[in-house]
């Protein structure tokens, strides 16, 4: 079996040996499940872009145990980056700061910047100093998802993306549930790359200022792609008033094959439709977004009708998701 319990010692340390060695393993964080291998080995890193299918000149987050390993990686001595780790690491948040040269070249795309991020979740911290003890100061994960779909927040997601071949470290389902917030420090101005469950209204609370939007000159980012955490079925965002439209039109015809609604208003299901009701606070709705995407393409789903998010900054990274999903 290739899910192991993330919470024994044993199984960590069969993990981190993995990462010495070179290999990869699938770790929990407290955001999504992670596709992890040693930062400072191009060959190992080389193992993930081959196993997501994704181009190499992505750059990848570098998760580390320590402020000391970050700053091995990088430059985090900006006003902007030193508020943010002290405050708001280990957590889901991810900092992209200029590259110390030499250092994790094939993870960071070649680019000149590096994203780090301290995460907080036990399985991912034990992981981190179990590999840290090995010699591996930093670990490249991208979201265990091939490239394009939606990020896993279940062993078994991981498990259902790379088949039984790959070690995956359990840690539960993941409390956050959408990837972390990206904030680019490699500039002038610092700019809100990917919202989280860490939205811009907090973080500029934290900063005493406001953050840029994402410039032209903005790094590659493939989490910030049009379409992106795409599900197999069509995802159609409506508000609420066209998707009472739509069910309305529906009613006493037989209901059309595939059709699923995710839905904060409507509560009621027509029959024949698969019916998830929305919860109210963006919080757990970014928990259980992407398993419940899974979830409906698994039940046979063709055409995922999403009710829009209400306004606020609250639920900026819950609407980034869905409609990148949308656009697909
Ligand atoms: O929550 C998360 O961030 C998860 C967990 C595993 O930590 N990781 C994750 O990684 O979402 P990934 O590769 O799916 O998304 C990372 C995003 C990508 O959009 C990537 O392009 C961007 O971070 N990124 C990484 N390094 C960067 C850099 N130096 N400059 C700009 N963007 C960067
Ligand atoms: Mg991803």
């Amino acid at each position: 079996m290739s899910i192991v319990d993330g919470h024994s010692a044993d199984a960590v340390a069969q993990a981190a040996d993995v990462l010495a060695a070179g290999g990869l393993v699938g770790f929990a964080t407290e955001t999504v499940y992670g596709l992890g291998a040693r930062a400072d080995q191009d060959a190992a890193v080389a193992g993930i872009y081959q196993a997501k299918g994704r181009p190499a000149d992505h750059p990848l987050i570098v998760h580390v145990a320590t402020l000391d390993d970050a700053a091995w990686f990088g430059n985090l001595d900006s006003p902007a980056a030193q508020r943010l780790a002290q405050h708001l690491w280990p957590g889901p948040l991810t900092l992209i700061v200029p590259r110390r040269p030499g250092m994790a070249e094939a993870a960071a795309g070649g680019q000149g910047s590096i994203g780090l991020r301290m995460p907080s979740h036990p399985v991912a911290q034990a992981l981190l100093r179990a590999a840290r003890a090995r010699g591996v100061r930093g670990v490249a994960a991208p979201s265990a998802n091939r490239f394009g779909r939606v990020s896993p927040t279940t062993a078994a997601h991981v498990a259902a993306e790379f088949g039984p071949g790959l070690l995956v470290l359990d840690g539960g389902a993941c409390e956050v549930g959408i990837e972390s917030a990206i904030v680019d420090c490699s500039r002038a101005q610092p700019a809100l790359l990917r919202p989280g469950q860490l939205d811009r209204t907090r973080l500029e609370r934290l900063l005493g200022g406001p953050l840029a939007e994402p410039g032209h000159d903005a790094p590659r980012a493939s989490g910030t792609l049009a379409s992106h955490y795409a599900p197999d079925a069509t995802v159609r965002l409506m508000d609420t008033q066209a998707l009472k439209a739509a069910l309305e039109v529906l009613r006493g015809a037989p209901a059309p094959k595939g059709l699923a609604v995710y839905s904060r208003s409507v509560r009621r299901a027509p029959p024949g439709i698969e019916w998830r009701v929305m919860p109210e606070h963006a919080d757990q709705v970014a928990h259980e977004l992407f398993s419940v995407l899974r979830d409906l393409d698994e039940r046979g789903a063709r055409l995922i009708w999403v009710e829009t998010p209400p306004p606020g900054a609250s639920w900026d990274g819950v609407r980034d998701r869905l409609s990148r999903a949308a656009a697909a």
